[in-house]
Protein backbone atom coordinates (compact mmCIF):
# COMPACT_ATOMS: atom_id res chain seq x y z
CA UNK A 1 0.00 0.00 0.00
CA UNK A 2 1.43 3.37 -0.95
CA UNK A 3 0.79 5.94 1.56
CA UNK A 4 0.94 9.47 0.97
CA UNK A 5 2.66 11.44 3.07
CA UNK A 6 0.95 14.30 5.19
CA UNK A 7 2.03 17.57 4.94
CA UNK A 8 0.56 20.85 6.98
CA UNK A 9 -1.39 22.61 4.41
CA UNK A 10 0.16 25.62 3.34
CA UNK A 11 -1.80 28.91 2.76
CA UNK A 12 -0.70 31.01 -0.60
CA UNK A 13 -0.27 35.03 0.10
CA UNK A 14 -2.78 36.55 -2.45
CA UNK A 15 -0.55 36.36 -5.90
CA UNK A 16 -0.37 39.75 -6.15
CA UNK A 17 1.80 41.62 -3.79
CA UNK A 18 1.42 45.81 -3.60
CA UNK A 19 4.38 48.10 -3.22
CA UNK A 20 3.48 51.59 -2.76
CA UNK A 21 6.32 53.92 -3.95
CA UNK A 22 5.04 56.87 -4.81
CA UNK A 23 5.71 59.34 -1.46
CA UNK A 24 7.71 61.92 -1.76
CA UNK A 25 10.35 60.76 1.27
CA UNK A 26 10.09 64.04 2.49
CA UNK A 27 12.22 63.04 5.95
CA UNK A 28 14.82 61.99 3.39
CA UNK A 29 15.55 65.15 2.12
CA UNK A 30 17.93 66.39 -0.06
CA UNK A 31 18.99 62.81 -0.70
CA UNK A 32 15.32 62.17 -2.42
CA UNK A 33 15.44 65.00 -4.53
CA UNK A 34 17.37 62.68 -7.34
CA UNK A 35 16.90 59.02 -5.49
CA UNK A 36 13.96 57.03 -4.18
CA UNK A 37 14.26 56.35 -0.92
CA UNK A 38 13.00 53.05 -1.97
CA UNK A 39 16.45 52.95 -3.56
CA UNK A 40 18.57 53.93 -0.89
CA UNK A 41 20.62 50.70 0.09
CA UNK A 42 20.92 48.68 3.58
CA UNK A 43 23.92 48.34 3.56
CA UNK A 44 24.03 47.40 0.04
CA UNK A 45 20.50 46.06 -0.84
CA UNK A 46 17.65 48.94 -1.69
CA UNK A 47 14.93 48.24 0.96
CA UNK A 48 12.68 47.88 -2.12
CA UNK A 49 14.55 44.80 -3.25
CA UNK A 50 14.27 43.27 0.54
CA UNK A 51 10.35 43.76 0.54
CA UNK A 52 10.29 42.08 -2.74
CA UNK A 53 12.19 38.78 -1.75
CA UNK A 54 9.75 38.56 1.33
CA UNK A 55 6.77 39.04 -1.01
CA UNK A 56 8.93 36.10 -3.31
CA UNK A 57 9.76 34.33 -0.76
CA UNK A 58 6.00 34.14 1.00
CA UNK A 59 4.63 33.01 -2.31
CA UNK A 60 3.48 36.08 -4.30
CA UNK A 61 3.43 35.77 -7.99
CA UNK A 62 3.77 39.38 -8.75
CA UNK A 63 4.51 42.69 -7.49
CA UNK A 64 2.91 45.83 -8.51
CA UNK A 65 4.93 48.85 -7.14
CA UNK A 66 2.81 52.09 -7.28
CA UNK A 67 5.64 54.33 -8.71
CA UNK A 68 5.54 58.29 -9.54
CA UNK A 69 7.17 60.53 -12.00
CA UNK A 70 10.70 60.52 -11.93
CA UNK A 71 11.31 57.76 -9.78
CA UNK A 72 11.64 55.14 -12.74
CA UNK A 73 14.86 53.75 -11.47
CA UNK A 74 12.75 52.04 -8.67
CA UNK A 75 11.50 50.12 -11.42
CA UNK A 76 14.44 49.60 -13.21
CA UNK A 77 15.95 48.21 -10.18
CA UNK A 78 13.96 44.41 -11.16
CA UNK A 79 14.76 44.70 -14.83
CA UNK A 80 17.76 42.82 -16.27
CA UNK A 81 21.03 44.79 -17.24
CA UNK A 82 22.44 42.58 -19.69
CA UNK A 83 25.77 44.93 -20.09
CA UNK A 84 26.11 45.18 -16.47
CA UNK A 85 26.22 41.38 -16.03
CA UNK A 86 28.57 40.66 -19.04
CA UNK A 87 30.93 43.37 -17.84
CA UNK A 88 30.73 41.45 -14.45
CA UNK A 89 30.71 37.62 -16.10
CA UNK A 90 34.22 39.21 -18.14
CA UNK A 91 35.75 39.95 -14.90
CA UNK A 92 34.93 37.32 -13.00
CA UNK A 93 33.00 38.64 -10.47
CA UNK A 94 30.92 35.92 -9.91
CA UNK A 95 29.71 37.11 -6.20
CA UNK A 96 28.77 41.03 -7.48
CA UNK A 97 27.01 38.41 -11.04
CA UNK A 98 24.77 36.92 -8.36
CA UNK A 99 23.48 40.14 -6.47
CA UNK A 100 22.66 41.66 -9.37
CA UNK A 101 20.48 39.14 -10.69
CA UNK A 102 18.74 37.97 -7.80
CA UNK A 103 15.95 41.47 -7.78
CA UNK A 104 14.85 41.04 -11.61
CA UNK A 105 14.67 37.16 -10.83
CA UNK A 106 12.46 37.21 -7.80
CA UNK A 107 9.11 37.55 -9.08
CA UNK A 108 7.22 39.45 -12.21
CA UNK A 109 7.39 42.86 -11.36
CA UNK A 110 5.07 45.47 -13.15
CA UNK A 111 4.13 48.79 -12.34
CA UNK A 112 1.10 51.50 -11.84
CA UNK A 113 1.80 55.36 -11.93
CA UNK A 114 0.60 57.37 -9.12
CA UNK A 115 -0.22 60.85 -10.45
CA UNK A 116 -0.19 62.64 -7.31
CA UNK A 117 0.80 62.07 -4.11
CA UNK A 118 -2.93 61.96 -2.42
CA UNK A 119 -2.09 59.70 -0.12
CA UNK A 120 -0.96 55.19 0.99
CA UNK A 121 -5.28 55.05 0.52
CA UNK A 122 -5.08 56.28 -2.91
CA UNK A 123 -1.98 54.71 -3.76
CA UNK A 124 -3.99 51.38 -3.59
CA UNK A 125 -6.64 52.16 -4.86
CA UNK A 126 -4.55 52.66 -8.52
CA UNK A 127 -3.82 49.00 -8.76
CA UNK A 128 -7.05 47.95 -8.74
CA UNK A 129 -7.12 48.03 -12.93
CA UNK A 130 -4.60 45.45 -12.54
CA UNK A 131 -6.24 42.97 -11.11
CA UNK A 132 -7.35 39.91 -12.28
CA UNK A 133 -11.47 38.91 -12.25
CA UNK A 134 -10.48 36.03 -9.72
CA UNK A 135 -7.91 37.95 -7.52
CA UNK A 136 -9.94 38.73 -4.37
CA UNK A 137 -7.35 39.75 -2.02
CA UNK A 138 -3.98 41.63 -2.53
CA UNK A 139 -1.02 41.77 0.08
CA UNK A 140 0.40 45.27 0.70
CA UNK A 141 4.17 45.77 1.74
CA UNK A 142 4.98 48.97 2.66
CA UNK A 143 9.23 49.61 1.50
CA UNK A 144 9.92 51.83 4.67
CA UNK A 145 9.25 48.79 6.92
CA UNK A 146 11.25 45.81 7.38
CA UNK A 147 9.29 43.02 9.30
CA UNK A 148 11.73 40.27 10.99
CA UNK A 149 11.61 37.10 10.71
CA UNK A 150 9.96 37.14 7.28
CA UNK A 151 6.96 35.55 7.64
CA UNK A 152 4.16 37.43 8.87
CA UNK A 153 2.51 37.68 5.94
CA UNK A 154 1.62 33.92 5.32
CA UNK A 155 0.57 33.57 9.33
CA UNK A 156 -1.95 36.78 7.83
CA UNK A 157 -2.85 34.92 4.84
CA UNK A 158 -3.93 31.50 7.51
CA UNK A 159 -5.49 34.28 9.42
CA UNK A 160 -7.89 35.52 6.56
CA UNK A 161 -8.17 31.91 4.94
CA UNK A 162 -10.06 31.02 8.31
CA UNK A 163 -11.97 34.13 9.31
CA UNK A 164 -12.28 36.12 6.01
CA UNK A 165 -11.60 39.77 5.46
CA UNK A 166 -8.61 41.47 6.12
CA UNK A 167 -5.86 40.85 8.23
CA UNK A 168 -3.34 43.43 9.42
CA UNK A 169 -0.09 43.41 10.92
CA UNK A 170 0.66 44.79 14.51
CA UNK A 171 3.75 44.72 16.26
CA UNK A 172 3.59 45.76 20.31
CA UNK A 173 5.39 49.11 20.88
CA UNK A 174 6.52 50.76 24.35
CA UNK A 175 3.74 53.51 25.51
CA UNK A 176 6.10 56.23 25.48
CA UNK A 177 6.60 55.65 21.43
CA UNK A 178 2.50 54.61 20.71
CA UNK A 179 1.81 58.66 20.13
CA UNK A 180 4.00 58.03 16.77
CA UNK A 181 2.01 55.28 15.23
CA UNK A 182 -1.54 53.82 14.03
CA UNK A 183 -2.98 52.22 16.88
CA UNK A 184 -5.41 49.65 16.89
CA UNK A 185 -8.35 49.04 19.30
CA UNK A 186 -8.52 45.44 19.51
CA UNK A 187 -10.13 42.70 21.28
CA UNK A 188 -9.50 38.79 21.87
CA UNK A 189 -10.87 36.38 19.38
CA UNK A 190 -12.14 33.77 22.08
CA UNK A 191 -11.39 30.25 19.69
CA UNK A 192 -7.97 31.97 18.49
CA UNK A 193 -5.53 29.27 18.47
CA UNK A 194 -2.76 31.78 18.18
CA UNK A 195 -2.75 34.74 20.82
CA UNK A 196 -0.76 36.85 18.68
CA UNK A 197 -4.34 37.00 16.17
CA UNK A 198 -6.94 39.96 17.59
CA UNK A 199 -10.08 41.11 15.89
CA UNK A 200 -9.93 44.83 15.69
CA UNK A 201 -12.46 47.06 16.65
CA UNK A 202 -11.14 50.22 15.27
CA UNK A 203 -8.05 52.40 14.45
CA UNK A 204 -6.42 56.05 16.07
CA UNK A 205 -3.52 57.61 14.23
CA UNK A 206 -0.78 58.76 16.84
CA UNK A 207 -2.71 58.99 19.79
CA UNK A 208 -1.48 60.39 22.96
CA UNK A 209 -0.03 57.39 25.41
CA UNK A 210 -3.32 58.29 27.46
CA UNK A 211 -5.57 57.86 24.68
CA UNK A 212 -3.80 54.65 23.15
CA UNK A 213 -6.26 52.19 22.56
CA UNK A 214 -3.83 49.81 22.95
CA UNK A 215 -0.03 49.44 22.27
CA UNK A 216 0.31 47.15 19.34
CA UNK A 217 0.92 49.91 16.38
CA UNK A 218 0.47 49.20 12.29
CA UNK A 219 3.69 47.60 10.73
CA UNK A 220 3.52 47.67 7.22
CA UNK A 221 2.03 44.60 6.46
CA UNK A 222 -1.55 44.11 5.12
CA UNK A 223 -3.79 41.42 3.80
CA UNK A 224 -6.59 43.33 1.78
CA UNK A 225 -10.02 42.02 0.75
CA UNK A 226 -10.80 43.70 -2.48
CA UNK A 227 -13.68 45.29 -1.15
CA UNK A 228 -10.65 47.74 0.11
CA UNK A 229 -11.02 49.15 -3.89
CA UNK A 230 -14.69 50.14 -2.95
CA UNK A 231 -14.24 51.70 0.60
CA UNK A 232 -11.22 53.78 -0.74
CA UNK A 233 -13.52 54.97 -3.51
CA UNK A 234 -16.09 56.26 -0.83
CA UNK A 235 -14.10 57.85 1.32
CA UNK A 236 -13.02 61.22 1.91
CA UNK A 237 -9.80 62.80 2.34
CA UNK A 238 -8.20 62.87 5.85
CA UNK A 239 -5.40 64.49 7.12
CA UNK A 240 -3.09 66.26 4.79
CA UNK A 241 -5.94 66.26 1.92
CA UNK A 242 -4.53 62.49 2.03
CA UNK A 243 -6.46 59.47 0.94
CA UNK A 244 -5.79 57.49 3.91
CA UNK A 245 -5.53 53.45 3.93
CA UNK A 246 -6.15 53.49 7.61
CA UNK A 247 -10.29 55.52 7.09
CA UNK A 248 -10.77 52.50 4.11
CA UNK A 249 -9.92 49.94 6.38
CA UNK A 250 -12.02 51.97 9.41
CA UNK A 251 -15.19 51.65 7.38
CA UNK A 252 -15.21 47.79 6.34
CA UNK A 253 -14.97 47.52 10.23
CA UNK A 254 -18.20 49.90 10.52
CA UNK A 255 -20.03 47.83 8.01
CA UNK A 256 -19.26 44.77 9.53
CA UNK A 257 -16.57 43.48 7.43
CA UNK A 258 -13.98 40.92 9.51
CA UNK A 259 -10.99 42.65 10.11
CA UNK A 260 -8.08 40.90 12.40
CA UNK A 261 -4.06 42.01 13.52
CA UNK A 262 -1.39 39.16 13.59
CA UNK A 263 0.91 40.60 16.56
CA UNK A 264 4.38 39.94 14.96
CA UNK A 265 6.69 39.08 17.62
CA UNK A 266 10.21 39.88 15.84
CA UNK A 267 11.98 43.33 15.30
CA UNK A 268 10.73 45.64 12.55
CA UNK A 269 12.82 48.64 11.21
CA UNK A 270 11.31 52.01 9.61
CA UNK A 271 13.53 53.14 7.01
CA UNK A 272 11.18 56.08 6.13
CA UNK A 273 13.56 58.69 8.43
CA UNK A 274 16.94 58.58 8.77
CA UNK A 275 17.13 57.55 12.36
CA UNK A 276 15.68 54.14 11.82
CA UNK A 277 16.85 53.73 8.80
CA UNK A 278 20.24 54.42 9.96
CA UNK A 279 19.51 51.65 12.54
CA UNK A 280 18.48 49.00 9.75
CA UNK A 281 21.98 49.69 8.15
CA UNK A 282 24.01 48.87 11.72
CA UNK A 283 21.85 45.54 12.28
CA UNK A 284 21.98 44.28 8.71
CA UNK A 285 25.98 44.72 8.82
CA UNK A 286 26.85 43.67 11.89
CA UNK A 287 25.07 40.13 10.95
CA UNK A 288 27.34 40.08 8.11
CA UNK A 289 30.68 38.13 7.58
CA UNK A 290 32.39 40.61 5.51
CA UNK A 291 31.49 43.85 7.49
CA UNK A 292 30.00 42.87 10.78
CA UNK A 293 33.96 42.28 12.70
CA UNK A 294 35.40 45.72 12.09
CA UNK A 295 31.93 47.33 12.51
CA UNK A 296 31.59 46.15 15.61
CA UNK A 297 34.83 47.29 16.82
CA UNK A 298 34.94 50.39 15.28
CA UNK A 299 31.29 51.14 17.30
CA UNK A 300 32.69 49.57 20.79
CA UNK A 301 35.78 52.52 20.21
CA UNK A 302 33.20 54.64 18.68
CA UNK A 303 31.36 54.22 22.17
CA UNK A 304 33.80 54.21 24.60
CA UNK A 305 32.96 50.64 25.58
CA UNK A 306 34.95 47.72 25.84
CA UNK A 307 34.58 44.58 24.25
CA UNK A 308 32.95 41.34 26.44
P1 LIG B 1 4.97 57.67 4.00
O1 LIG B 1 4.17 58.82 4.36
O2 LIG B 1 5.74 57.00 5.07
O3 LIG B 1 6.03 58.02 2.85
O4 LIG B 1 4.09 56.62 3.23
P2 LIG B 1 6.38 59.40 2.20
O5 LIG B 1 5.15 60.19 1.94
O6 LIG B 1 7.23 59.08 1.03
O7 LIG B 1 7.30 59.99 3.35
P3 LIG B 1 7.51 61.46 3.90
O8 LIG B 1 6.52 61.60 5.02
O9 LIG B 1 7.30 62.44 2.77
O10 LIG B 1 8.93 61.45 4.38
C1 LIG B 1 4.16 55.21 3.41
C2 LIG B 1 4.33 54.52 2.07
O11 LIG B 1 3.29 54.90 1.18
C3 LIG B 1 3.82 55.38 -0.04
C4 LIG B 1 5.24 55.84 0.29
O12 LIG B 1 6.05 55.75 -0.88
C5 LIG B 1 5.65 54.87 1.39
O13 LIG B 1 6.16 53.68 0.85
N1 LIG B 1 2.96 56.48 -0.54
C6 LIG B 1 2.61 57.49 0.30
C7 LIG B 1 2.53 56.46 -1.84
O14 LIG B 1 2.85 55.51 -2.62
N2 LIG B 1 1.75 57.48 -2.30
C8 LIG B 1 1.40 58.51 -1.50
O15 LIG B 1 0.67 59.40 -1.97
C9 LIG B 1 1.84 58.51 -0.17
Amino acid sequence: MVCAMTTQAQVPIPRTAVVPAAGMGTRFLPATKTVPKELLPVVDTPGIELVAAEAAEAGGQRLIIVTSEGKDGVVAHFVQDLILEGKLEARGKHVMLEKVRRAPGLLKVESVVQSEPLGLGHAVGCVEDKLDDDEDAIAVLLPDDLVLPTGVLETMSKVRAKRGGSVLCAIEVKPEEVSAYGVFDVEVVPDAANPNVLKVLGMVEKPKAEDAPSLYAAAGRYVLDRKIFDALRRVKKGVGGEIQLTDAIALLIEEGHPVHVVVHRGSRHDLGNPGGYLKAAVDFALERDDYGPELRRWLVERLGLSER
